[in-house]
């Protein structure tokens, strides 16, 4: 595997890229990896790179002609290869682990284009350039950093960088899980100990921790990668071995509950995605519609209404509270409200799988009675489906009372009936 760096810093990214294992890589010769300095292609005496841009604006833009220069040089030196000319861009899509492999794979010849300043003058991307690549949703001052991760990510997948494939192949993103949790000496450090299977020299119990703990860390650190996943059925076996030893997990640590942010989203929308599928195995026909979705979450986080209750840190669970009146409310029937003034609303209430039997419900009530109280609310009101025991048998259990029936999103297809309850605070 070839690599060319084009860019203005190529003494700052020869150091970081001639080290260590790409370093002996490069002594085998198995990968050649260059940085070429654009100025050296300028076409004028000041060695200029970049120029303002047409139409005004901040900063300057690296013009098209040293590049082109500059990549004409490259691949001319290069011959005939598998090519692929890539410009490090906040605009690409995302690098991978699976575009990594897919470009170790495919091509002999990697050229990394690195921009600065403003970027680069459109006309060369066009005209040169195969494929854009981000770090991520963020902007850097330069593509350097970008390109040393590319380089790093795709070149350790080179056959004979790593002593074994296995080095890569059990890692992090290679199969879209993350890798299980690693130890090394001394057996015990600051009071905690490796885990004893580890310890224990059963090879094939270790094996099977560690895919266990695969499982569980994409689940709880990455959410939306584990909603992703097709689970083969020995991993299936294992998730739900896994449920099966959490719902008799008791809650050891403490729970706190926290305004949820953008980050919570994944970890949200997976919990609704299991509560809906709970509420279809029990033919419940309530959230069969696709509801809560992402526009209903986010629109509660941009109220300041969505929770999260934490376990260990991860959101276990969700719930959005509001002091706003609810109108649906103002339509009950069969009965009557007991609280005068202000309540608040629970709405969109919902535990993780592996929670449930826990008691994080009832915590989940707590934490949202204690939101209410804090409004100076006198009640807090509740509504759910008729056929929704748990929910129902909950509420009962938190000291909530029925108070009658509301219809709710009426006409959106689903079935709007709803028995509606109240806790006085
Ligand atoms: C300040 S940025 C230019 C950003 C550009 N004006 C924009 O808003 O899209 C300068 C250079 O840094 C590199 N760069 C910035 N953010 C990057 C990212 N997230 N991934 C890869 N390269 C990035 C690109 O090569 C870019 O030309």
């Amino acid at each position: 595997m070839q690599i060319d760096i084009l860019t203005l810093f190529p003494e700052t990214m020869d150091a970081m890229l001639h080290e260590s294992i790409l370093g002996r890589a490069a002594k085998k010769g198995i990968v050649s990896i260059r940085c070429v300095q654009i100025r050296d292609y300028t076409e004028n005496r000041q060695r200029q790179v970049d120029d303002y841009p047409y139409g005004g604006g901040w900063g300057c833009v690296m013009m098209a002609q040293p590049l082109k220069s500059c990549l004409d040089a490259v691949i001319s030196a290069a011959g005939e290869k598998w090519r692929r000319v890539i410009y490090l861009s906040p605009q690409g899509r995302t690098f991978t682990q699976a575009r990594a492999r897919a470009l170790a794979e495919e091509y002999e010849h990697l050229v990394l284009v690195c921009g600065h300043y403003e970027g680069v003058d459109e006309r060369f991307i066009e005209e040169c350039v195969d494929e854009e690549i981000s770090l991520g949703d963020f902007v850097l001052t330069g593509g350097e950093i970008a390109a040393m991760a590319v380089t790093d990510a795709v070149c350790r997948m080179v056959p004979g960088v790593l002593s074994d494939p296995a080095c890569y192949t059990g890692e992090s993103h290679w199969e879209g899980l993350l890798e299980y949790p690693q130890y090394t000496r001394p057996e015990t450090w600051e009071g905690r100990e490796v885990p004893k299977v580890l310890r224990g020299g059963n090879q094939a119990e270790v094996d099977r921790w560690r895919r266990k703990q695969m499982l569980t860390r994409t689940h709880d650190k990455r959410p939306e990668l584990f909603e992703k996943l097709a689970l083969s059925e020995s991993d299936a076996r294992l998730w739900a071995e896994i449920q099966k030893e959490r719902g008799r997990r008791r809650l050891t640590e403490p729970v706190t509950c926290r305004p949820a942010g953008e980050n919570d989203l994944p970890s949200v929308m997976l919990i609704f995605r299991q509560a809906q599928n709970y509420l279809k195995k029990h033919r419940v026909d309530q959230w069969q519609d696709g509801y809560p979705d992402e526009m209903a979450v986010r629109a509660d986080m941009e109220r300041g209404e969505a929770y999260v209750l934490c376990y260990g840190g991860v959101p276990a669970a969700c719930f959005c509270l509001s002091a706003r009146p609810e109108a649906s409310y103002d339509l009950l029937t069969d009965g009557k409200w007991r609280s005068e003034g202000l309540y608040c609303v629970l709405h969109r209430n919902a535990v993780e799988a592996s929670f449930r039997g826990t008691g994080l419900a009832d915590r989940l009530i707590e934490a949202a009675e204690d939101l209410a109280r804090s409004h100076g609310a006198a009640a807090l009101r509740a509504d759910t489906h008729r056929h929704n025991e748990p929910m129902k048998a909950l509420l009962k259990r938190c000291g909530f009372r029925y108070r009658g029936n509301i219809l709710v999103r009426a006409g959106e297809g689903h079935d709007p009936r709803r028995q509606a309850f109240e806790k006085l605070l």
